[in-house]
């Protein structure tokens, strides 16, 4: 059976990254978590990076404060970070991996390889009642590696589609990219293990992903803070949460990956 309903997180970081390239308090991503929960949003999603280039640690108790939906608080696996997420206890922590000169997340967590280093985060943050997701590429052995680590969640790194369609869109790379992204899907469901997905999806890439059954979450960011340029973050988000709608009503019961 499909999962008929598809939870949107907003990710509010670039508004934060517009913010901080004045240094003033405008844009307040706090302003766009309320407008955000009014279009639509099923949850909030904030990276606090170790560099601070976008989020900040006062957005951060900001966003637990004031918003209603759960806020999903995306954390390198540190020592810092944990304490940070254990004080201000958001709904959800999504680990993830985080090189210093990146421009963005470029790739999923090495889970597998880093089994020794991520069990006491995964474990610290169960235990406090936190609900933890591994953000990882749509690979088996990431997958088998999440489950083995006790995480709930597992959130797939969509990075890889998102760049094949721009190169070449409705291309081979594009198909076989969902084709992974499909397949780890189903496996994360056969394991027992929450599937979400996300980064770098957009109005015309959202679809496909949103039609697989068995992904129940999607976190999307720096497209609707763009998009929100040219026609306000309200219409951008509505308008995304209408094509997941869409994608999902259109799979019907058949395709449940
Ligand atoms: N999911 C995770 C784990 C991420 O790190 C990001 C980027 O911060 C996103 C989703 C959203 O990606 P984008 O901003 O490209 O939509």
């Amino acid at each position: 059976m499909i999962n008929r309903y598809l939870r949107l997180g907003v990710n509010i970081d670039h508004v934060a990254t517009i913010r901080n390239a004045r240094g003033g308090p405008h844009p307040d991503p706090v302003r766009a978590a309320k407008v955000a929960a009014k279009a639509g949003a099923d949850g909030i999603t904030a990276h606090l990076r170790e560099d601070r280039r976008h989020i900040s640690d006062d957005d951060i108790a900001r966003l637990t404060g004031e918003i209603d939906l759960p806020l999903n608080l995306e954390m390198a696996a540190t020592d810092e970070m944990l304490e940070i997420a254990l004080r201000a206890a958001p709904h959800a922590a999504c680990i993830v991996p985080e090189k210093r000169l990146e421009v963005t997340t470029e790739g999923g967590l090495d889970a597998d390889g880093g089994k020794a280093h991520l069990g006491r985060f995964v474990d610290r943050l169960r235990n406090a009642g936190i609900r933890v997701s591994l953000f990882i590429d749509p690979e088996p052995r990431q997958l088998q590696a999440a489950k083995v680590l006790g995480a709930p969640v597992v959130e797939l790194h969509t990075g890889a589609y998102a760049e094949a369609n721009h190169a070449d869109p409705g291309g081979a790379d594009e198909a076989c990219e969902l084709e992974r992204i499909t397949g780890a899907a189903a496996l994360a469901k056969s394991l027992g293990l929450e599937c979400h997905a996300g980064h770098g999806l957009s109005f015309d890439t959202v679809g496909p992903v949103a039609a697989i059954g068995s992904i129940v979450e999607l976190n999307i960011g720096h497209f609707l803070v763009g998009e929100a340029i040219f026609g306000g973050l309200e219409s951008s988000i509505k308008r995304m949460r209408a094509l997941m709608d869409k994608a999902r009503a259109e799979a019907g019961g058949q395709k449940s990956a």
